[in-house]
Order: structure tokens, then C-alpha cells, then sequence
């Protein structure tokens, strides 16, 4: 596992947003896991910087998110889908129908069904981008007794409804469950990027170096060939 502690929040988005263009550059067709939350918000600005002014070309790159809230269609301004779009698919080169957010509507099992396949389709992902919960969970993954092995339906925690809350009216309206990649599912990807701001640095530690365990699920990361954290010490 690599670790790079940079600066400033701005240049660990920069270094993340970098190595997403060479890896673009180097594989055009590229596929890139992409996650959601305030974490990679400044990383998808810098992506489209960079698109615009023609430094990086999306025309071929696949994504497929972590995972969806249950109970809110796409249209939802809360949903991954309008995040993902408004954050970043609308505003660069990328083609839409090659961009895969799971629904949140409907039968929850056969939705999962569905991003497992597009997980599996055309191989695994180049790289995998994670954000971390203060529960240490990655993706809605959250702390159990087992390391969930696939995409599955989950009942979100009060610790992620409460954190998610701050961009909901009120509490009452944050879903409850969520459709979202097992820990297995995660840990095919070629390469893992998992980005936490300073506000995370205790559960990043307590994931880094204490036991594997699925009560801190980022700690399971440990066992992965190639991942790098990349935090900031400010
Ligand atoms: P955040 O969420 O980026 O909004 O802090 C990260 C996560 O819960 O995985």
C-alpha cells in the first residue's frame, strides 16, 4: 500500500486528477469505478478543466459507481445518478450511455444483479476511486459482521444517515437503504485510489494499520495489491 500525504485537500485533488488523465491518456478506453460524496466533488472540477482545455479525452472511457440510494429515482437531486451527471458526466466528453450508476428504484435484488454484471462486464476496473466514511465504511459497506463478497442491498447505518442528512431538508427524507458493491466486488478492480480529507484521518489510521476486520470494512483494503491512500495533513 502506498500512502501520500500532500499539502493541502486542493493538491490531493490535483494528484488524484492527474493520475486519472494518465491513466486515460495510456488507455483511452479505460474503465474507472467512481464513487460519490463531497470527497471527489473538487476531483471531477479538475477533471473537466482538463477536458476542456483538451488534455484528456473521455470519448471511450466506461464508469461504473459504487453504488445508489434506494427509493429515489435518478431525477432526484440526491440521487448518485444526478450527482454523477451534474458533477461530472454533462460537462465533459464522456458518453452517457457508456456511464453505468445503478437504480434505486424497483426490485433491489435484480438492480444489484445488474451492476454486478457491469462490474464484471469487459474485465475489471483500471482503477477504482473511494472515499471513506467515518465509520470506516467504503461504498455503503458498513460495518458488519462479514465482508460482503458482492453487490447487495443494504440498510444504511444511523452514523451514514445522520452524515448524509447535511444535504437533505431533514433527516426523514435520507433513504435507508442503498444499493451498493460488496467488499469483494471492490477489491477486483486493478488499482485502488482511496482519497480521505483530513476529517477522516483517525479512521484512515485505525483502517491502515489496525486488524482486518469487517467492523472498519476500509480496513480490508490492506489485503489489495495496488492501493494507494492519498490524504492531506492539513
Ligand atoms: P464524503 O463521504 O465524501 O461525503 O465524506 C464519503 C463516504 O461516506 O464514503
Amino acid at each position: 500500500m502506498k500512502v501520500i500525504v500532500t499539502n493541502s485537500y486542493d493538491e490531493t485533488c490535483a494528484v488524484i486528477a492527474n493520475m486519472i488523465k494518465e491513466l486515460v491518456n495510456a488507455k483511452p478506453d479505460a474503465k474507472l469505478g467512481l464513487a460519490t460524496g463531497g470527497t471527489p466533488v473538487p476531483i471531477y472540477k479538475k477533471l473537466i478543466e482538463m477536458n476542456k482545455a483538451g488534455e484528456v479525452d473521455f470519448s471511450r472511457v466506461h464508469t461504473v459507481n459504487l453504488d445508489e440510494y434506494c427509493g429515489i429515482p435518478g431525477t432526484h437531486d440526491q440521487s448518485y445518478r444526478y450527482f454523477m451527471d451534474t458533477n461530472l458526466f454533462d460537462h465533459i466528453n464522456i458518453d452517457k450511455k457508456n456511464t453505468f450508476v445503478a437504480s434505486g428504484m424497483g426490485d433491489f435484488e435484480a438492480n444489484a444483479r445488474e451492476l454486478e454484471e457491469k462490474v464484471r462486464e469487459g474485465g475489471a476496473a483500471d482503477l477504482q476511486l473511494l472515499g471513506i466514511g467515518h465509520n470506516g465504511h467504503i461504498g455503503f459497506n458498513e460495518p458488519c459482521e462479514s465482508f460482503p463478497a458482492a453487490v447487495h442491498p443494504v440498510e444504511l447505518t444511523e452514523s451514514t444517515i445522520q452524515a448524509n442528512s447535511r444535504l437533505f431538508d431533514r433527516v426523514e427524507d435520507v433513504p435507508t437503504r442503498a444499493i451498493t458493491m460488496g467488499i469483494g466486488t471492490i477489491l477486483k478492480a486493478r488499482r485502488i485510489l482511496l482519497i480521505a480529507g483530513a476529517d477522516k484521518r483517525e479512521i484512515v489510521e485505525k483502517a491502515l494499520t489496525g486488524p482486518v476486520t469487517p467492523w472498519v470494512p476500509a480496513s480490508v483494503l490492506q489485503l489489495h495489491r495496488d492501493v494507494t491512500v492519498i490524504t492531506c495533513g492539513e
